[in-house]
C-alpha cells in the first residue's frame, strides 16, 4: 500500500524499547516523527539515530515525540543503543521499534523494491527498511514524507525544518518558501483570499506579484 499526504497514518501495535504501544494512542494530541532505518549495528544508521538522540530536545519543544523503526527486535535495539551513546554521545531515549514480522515497515511501505526474480522471495537485504520520515500531526494525518537510500544518511536538521514549516502551516495557513529558516518571512497560502488575509494579517503583506504575498512570520 503506498500512502500519501493528508492520509491518516496507519494505526498499528508494537513491541519498542520502551514497552507495548498503541501509535495513534502513544502519538496523543501532539505531533510524531516516525523513522526507520536499515538495521542496527551498521555505520550510518548509528550515526544517524545518535543525531536524532541530541536532536530531540528540539523535537520536544515543538510537542513532537519523535521514534525509530527497524526489523531488527527490540533486544537488539537496546544492545546497539550503548554502541550510539558511546560512539555518538547522546543516549537514546526515544523508543524504537522492533519490527521483526515487518507489519509496520509494510503498512508505511518502508520496504525496497524486491530484487531479481519475485518468486525467490524477499532476501535478508531487502528486507531491511529503507530510511523513511513520517510527519505525522495530531490529527494522525501525514502531513510529510521522505524516502532516501540505505546509502545516504539522512539531514535530520532539515527533517526538523519541515517539521516547523509543517506546524506553522497547520496554526497560520501559511506556506514557507525556498530555503526558508525559523523567523524568516512567509507566505500566504493561495487558499487565504485577500479579503481573509486583510483580517489574519492587518499588518499587510508584500506582493510582487498578486499571487505571491510575503508576511513577516506568525508567532
Ligand atoms: C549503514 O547504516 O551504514 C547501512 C545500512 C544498510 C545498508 C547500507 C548502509
Amino acid at each position: 500500500m503506498s500512502l500519501r499526504i493528508n492520509a491518516t497514518a496507519p494505526d498499528f501495535e508494537a513491541e519498542t524499547t520502551q514497552g507495548k504501544i498503541k501509535f495513534h494512542d502513544w502519538i496523543g494530541d501532539g505531533w510524531a516523527i516516525l523513522f526507520s532505518h536499515p538495521k542496527d549495528f551498521t555505520p550510518v544508521c548509528t550515526t544517524e539515530l545518535g543525531y536524532m538522540a541530541g536532536l530531540k530536545p528540539e523535537f520536544d519543544r515543538r510537542n513532537t515525540k519523535i521514534i525509530g523503526l527497524s526489523v531488527d527486535p527490540v533486544d537488539n535495539h537496546a544492545k546497539w543503543a550503548k554502541d550510539i551513546e558511546e560512539t555518538q554521545g547522546h543516549a537514546v531515549t526515544y523508543p524504537m521499534i522492533g519490527d521483526p514480522e515487518l507489519k509496520v515497515a509494510k503498512a508505511y511501505d518502508m520496504l525496497p523494491e524486491t530484487e531479481g526474480d519475485s518468486s525467490e522471495g524477499r532476501t535478508a537485504a531487502d528486507n531491511a527498511t529503507v530510511r523513511s520520515v513520517f510527519v505525522i500531526g495530531p490529527d494522525k494525518k501525514i502531513k510529510a514524507m521522505l524516502t532516501y537510500p540505505m546509502s545516504t544518511g539522512r539531514n535530520f536538521d532539515e527533517v526538523l525544518r519541515l517539521l516547523e514549516s509543517c506546524q506553522l502551516t497547520a496554526k497560520h495557513q501559511v506556506a514557507t518558501p525556498v530555503n526558508w529558516k525559523q523567523g524568516e518571512d512567509v507566505i500566504i497560502v493561495p487558499a487565504v483570499s485577500d479579503e481573509v488575509a486583510k483580517e489574519r494579517f492587518p499588518g499587510g503583506w508584500k506582493a510582487p506579484k498578486p499571487y505571491l504575498r510575503i508576511v513577516p512570520q506568525p508567532k
